[in-house]
């Protein structure tokens, strides 16, 4: 891949835990290298998970509820430091293959997938540092990639597993597809969040958020909440319309499906096709650009259906479906389930699989969107990840909230040192 590297020797390795953006105990490593360099790094957790994700290590003992991450700590300070401070580096994959070989296991549930992914982002931050480069130039590089600035996907009213609301659809994304620049994006969202306050505090008293900061209203109709949204768009003085500021959706239907093809939805059972009716109703009326799990992982007929039904109109994301692994995206493209995969390293475990994941896409003609998790740290890693392979798409819930804001100030933060990057869809 690179075709000059330079090589990697820590001096240190630590992990300790922290605090996720729900208040739960989550892995943040620290490296220290030979020349003196320091980095950090850590790793986000998810609610609504697919069941083929990579193994987070949790304590099961009486702290945080069961959620303490001591043995993903342990597993950092001992096997895994010893591993890396053993010997120097060539190259991040090099690294990786190590750490998986060393855990021995399907998806780490050794030392868990939450330690490995953040010591594979940590390592990442040593290899573009000991090149002397910013972490998004050496993902370029090392993926012979076009550096782009990511389409933001503003998670602003929240649903299913992330609220505690009666809405079943987990994400409605604003997104400014037809936005100048990732500055102008930002101001965007930021001002379409603003009006979307004041609709909630006018129309149902509240302004009470979801776990990725977006609002979470009493609504249970997803049209309702469409609604809603386009009222945002417009008040703010913007054109809703698929080509300057485009609605995404995450139903994350795992978490409405009621087996045997069925799905509830604003109390209502649909059958799977009634499912793609209704899906296709709201793209018909609404200017949905991306549908993102529209269907449960256990449902490939719905998959394949809504496909059909819809794939030259949106963007159809495989999220729990994939699970950021390139053989479930490989049989995906095969089987016709989507023409989009949604990217979360801690999903598949290390920085290179998950290169290879995006890789995996690519090569089927297959759109990626980057993403955060519902539980997340200030690690900016999503950020540079999505500038670096120029996917084009990022989404990291509302714009507001530290650990949100985080990546969205990270893209801007590139933006203004490198004005060469442009801005946009691919
Ligand atoms: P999660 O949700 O981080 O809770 O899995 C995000 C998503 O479903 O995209
Ligand atoms: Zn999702």
């Amino acid at each position: 891949m690179s075709e000059q590297t330079s090589e990697v020797r820590f001096a240190r390795v630590t992990a300790r835990s922290i605090l996720d953006s729900r208040g739960y105990p989550t892995v943040e490593v620290r490296g220290l290298l030979s020349d003196g360099a320091a980095m950090i790094a850590s790793a986000p957790a998810g609610a609504s998970t697919g069941e083929h994700e990579a193994v987070e290590l949790r304590d099961h003992g009486r702290a945080y509820g069961g959620r303490g991450v001591r043995g993903a700590i342990a597993a950092v300070d001992g096997e895994i430091a010893a591993l890396l401070t053993s010997r120097s580096w060539g190259g991040l994959a090099e690294l990786d293959h190590a750490m998986a070989e060393l855990d021995g296991t399907p998806g780490y549930s050794r030392l868990g997938a939450n330690a490995v992914v953040a010591v594979s982002i940590l390592a990442a931050r040593a290899f573009a540092h000991v090149e002397g480069r910013d972490l998004h130039g050496w993902i370029a590089r090392e993926t012979g990639s076009v550096q782009r600035l990511p389409v933001p996907h503003f998670n602003v009213l929240n649903g299913g597993a992330h609220a505690t609301n009666a809405l079943d659809f987990q994400e409605f994304m604003i997104a400014p597809v037809g936005a100048a620049s990732e500055d102008h994006a930002v101001q965007t969202g930021a001002e379409i969040y603003h009006v979307l306050a004041e609709l909630n505090r006018e129309r149902f008293g509240t302004t009470g958020l979801g776990d990725e900061g977006g609002f979470a209203p009493q609504i249970a109709d997803p049209r309702m909440a469409l609604d809603l949204l386009m009222d945002a768009i417009e008040r703010a003085g913007y054109t809703a319309a698929r080509d300057h500021v485009a609605i995404a959706l995450d139903p994350a239907a795992n978490g409405f499906f009621l087996g045997d093809g069925r799905y509830r939805v604003n109390g209502l059972q649909l059958g799977r096709d009634e499912l793609v009716d209704y899906y296709v109703d709201l793209i018909d009326t609404y200017p949905i650009r991306s549908l993102e799990d529209g269907f449960a992982e256990h449902d490939p007929d719905g998959w394949v259906a809504m496909f059909e039904a819809a794939h030259d109109r949106v963007q159809i994301v495989g999220d729990d479906l994939y699970v950021t692994d390139p053989i479930r995206i490989r049989e995906g493209a095969t089987r016709g389930y989507s023409n989009a995969a949604l990217i979360k390293p801690n999903q598949i475990g290390t920085v290179t699989q998950t290169l290879d994941a995006i890789a995996a896409a690519r090569a089927l003609g297959m759109n990626c969107m980057l993403s955060h998790r519902s539980g997340e740290t200030g690690d900016t890693f999503i950020a540079d990840l999505a500038v670096g392979t120029g996917v084009g798409q990022i989404k990291s819930g509302a714009p507001a909230r530290g650990e949100r804001v985080a990546k969205y100030n990270r893209l801007t933060e590139i933006e203004l040192d490198n004005r060469d990057i442009p801005y946009g869809l691919k």
